[in-house]
């Protein structure tokens, strides 16, 4: 499949916010990445329901939720309601992912699972199977414009090992520190999504930054 591009609009001008939903629009972009964080999963706390009601009011791109929240079993109804399409919850803050997955499924949401830099592929040997959308951390999870981990290439190419002996259906999202500089490796790596924050709304012509990630 071509990549797909996921602009993070917890680097987005929020002041201007119906302004910057309409430019990702107008895009190349393919999905919208919402970061949610509860200052208790991660040390920042960003944006909750009042917020993403609005970005779906507006959003003509599937929403792509990125939830950096402990016990996320107890919000997925309400963001399946406030217009999630992709539901990722955190490996690190699921104690029954399995489960999780099922209720995310049955909600009508494609189910994404996370991994923290220090988390190993091997943890999802026996959920591979159920899983839509694995997110590879490429930074510690919390805030936009932080560097890229280079170990995430060797998780990234084990991943797709993975993916491939289980026959698993999942693709492979990469969220931090994403550039127009290693955009072509990662996708080389074997990455289908590429989360991007602050390369593409610290850009000059954000639209453009996103159609160069399109295109890389
Ligand atoms: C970080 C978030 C990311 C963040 C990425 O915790 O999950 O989605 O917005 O920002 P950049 O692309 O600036 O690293
Ligand atoms: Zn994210």
């Amino acid at each position: 499949m071509k990549h797909l591009i996921a602009p993070s609009l917890l680097s987005a001008d929020f002041s201007e916010l119906k302004k910057e939903i309409e430019m990702v629009n107008h895009s190349q972009a393919d999905w919208f990445h919402i970061d949610v964080m509860d200052g208790v999963f991660v040390p920042n706390i960003s944006f909750g329901f009042p917020v993403l009601k609005y970005i779906h009011k507006y959003a003509e791109k599937p929403l792509d939720v990125h939830l950096m929240i402990i016990e996320p079993d107890r919000y997925l109804q309400r963001f399946k309601e406030t217009g999630a399409h992709v539901i990722t919850v955190h490996y690190e803050a699921c104690t029954h992912l399995h489960r999780t997955l099922q209720v995310i499924k049955n909600l009508g949401c494609k189910a994404g699972v996370s991994l923290n830099p220090h988390t190993p592929i091997s943890v999802l040997e026996d959920i591979i199977a159920e899983i839509d959308v694995v997110l590879i951390m490429a930074v510690n999870p919390g805030y936009g414009g932080q560097k890229f981990i280079q170990r995430s290439y060797e998780k990234i190419k084990t991943l797709n090992k993975l993916i491939k002996n289980r026959n698993s259906d999942a693709i492979i999202e990469v969220d931090g520190g994403v550039t127009l500089d290693n955009a072509r490796p990662l996708i080389d790596a074997g990455v289908d999504v590429l989360v991007a924050g602050n390369t593409v709304f610290g850009s000059e012509n954000p639209e453009d930054t996103i159609r160069k990630l399109k295109e890389v």
